[in-house]
């Protein structure tokens, strides 16, 4: 399994928080038990804390170096984090508000899993998650295309690429439960500074894998590779490097 690494995910953490703030803004519940799945490094509870200041907030992640961040700057004993993953992972009892950001497109069958944790959500209680879909875009595009150069392939062949999952069978999956969905997409068009920046934020996350994957000597080949075709991608503009990035929302609510 690729590891994280809390310092180099945070490095965006504005531009990454967003989605999760315009998530949470459709939410409507007076949730007294709330679980973040796949919570990260833990910078993302204060936004919860600020919505539901009595609210017990449990987090889950299966990265020990996000959940030890996690913990290390929590000092809020209604707070707690838990090192599982989700794929076996289950509530002690019922919970008002599961939220999830940016963390389903990186568990195999998704949606079993998602249908699964939907049984544990109470009685008029939610689930509001957030995915990626930006796997058309030239982030992702040219990063399979490199990692399936011969010189690159023998190691990361191996590597689940996820093209996206249609919004859709987010939808199907509540309403077929008779839950209530607001289902909806956003584009943000972010604008970065640095020389190499959307380098940097896919080093974070989906190009993760595909790095800890090759050896040193090929890794540099790969990352001057996927540098050269980023910059020529995303060029720079004098306001920042614009990293068009599209996101799928979903905020399911029981009827009863
Ligand atoms: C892109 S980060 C999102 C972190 C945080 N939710 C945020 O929005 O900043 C994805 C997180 O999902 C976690 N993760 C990936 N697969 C997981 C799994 N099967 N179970 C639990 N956590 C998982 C990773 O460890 C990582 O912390």
């Amino acid at each position: 399994m690729p590891t994280w690494d809390p310092t180099r995910y945070l490095q965006f953490a504005d531009d990454r928080s967003r989605p999760f703030v315009d998530l949470v803004a459709r939410v409507q519940s007076d949730a007294e038990t709330i679980v973040d799945l796949g919570c990260g490094p833990g910078h993302l509870t204060e936004v919860l804390r600020a919505r539901w200041p009595d609210a017990a907030i449990h987090g889950v992640d299966s990265s020990a170096e996000m959940i030890d961040r996690a913990t290390g700057s929590n000092d809020d004993p209604a707070t707690t984090y838990e090192l599982a993953d989700v794929s076996t992972w289950s509530p002690d009892a019922p919970v008002d508000l599961v939220v999830s950001n940016a963390l389903f497109q990186w568990v195999p069958d998704q949606l079993d899993v998602i249908g699964r944790l939907a049984d544990h959500v109470a009685p008029r209680g939610t689930f509001a998650l957030q995915v990626p879909r930006n796997y058309d875009s030239p982030s992702h595009t040219l990063l399979r295309d490199i990692a399936s150069e011969a010189a690159f392939a023998e190691h990361t062949s191996d590597i689940r690429a996820d093209r996206g999952t249609d919004p859709v069978a987010y939808l199907d999956l509540f309403t077929d439960r008779g839950w209530d969905v607001d289902l909806w997409e956003t584009t943000y068009f972010h604008v970065l500074d640095g020389d190499d920046p959307v380098l940097d934020w896919v080093s974070g996350t989906g190009a993760r894998p595909y790095l800890q994957a090759l050896p040193d000597d090929l890794r540099d080949a790969f990352v001057a590779a996927y540098r050269a075709a980023l910059r020529e991608a995303y060029p720079r503009r004098t306001t920042g490097t614009v990293f068009p990035f599209r996101r799928t929302f979903v905020v399911a609510r029981r009827r009863d």
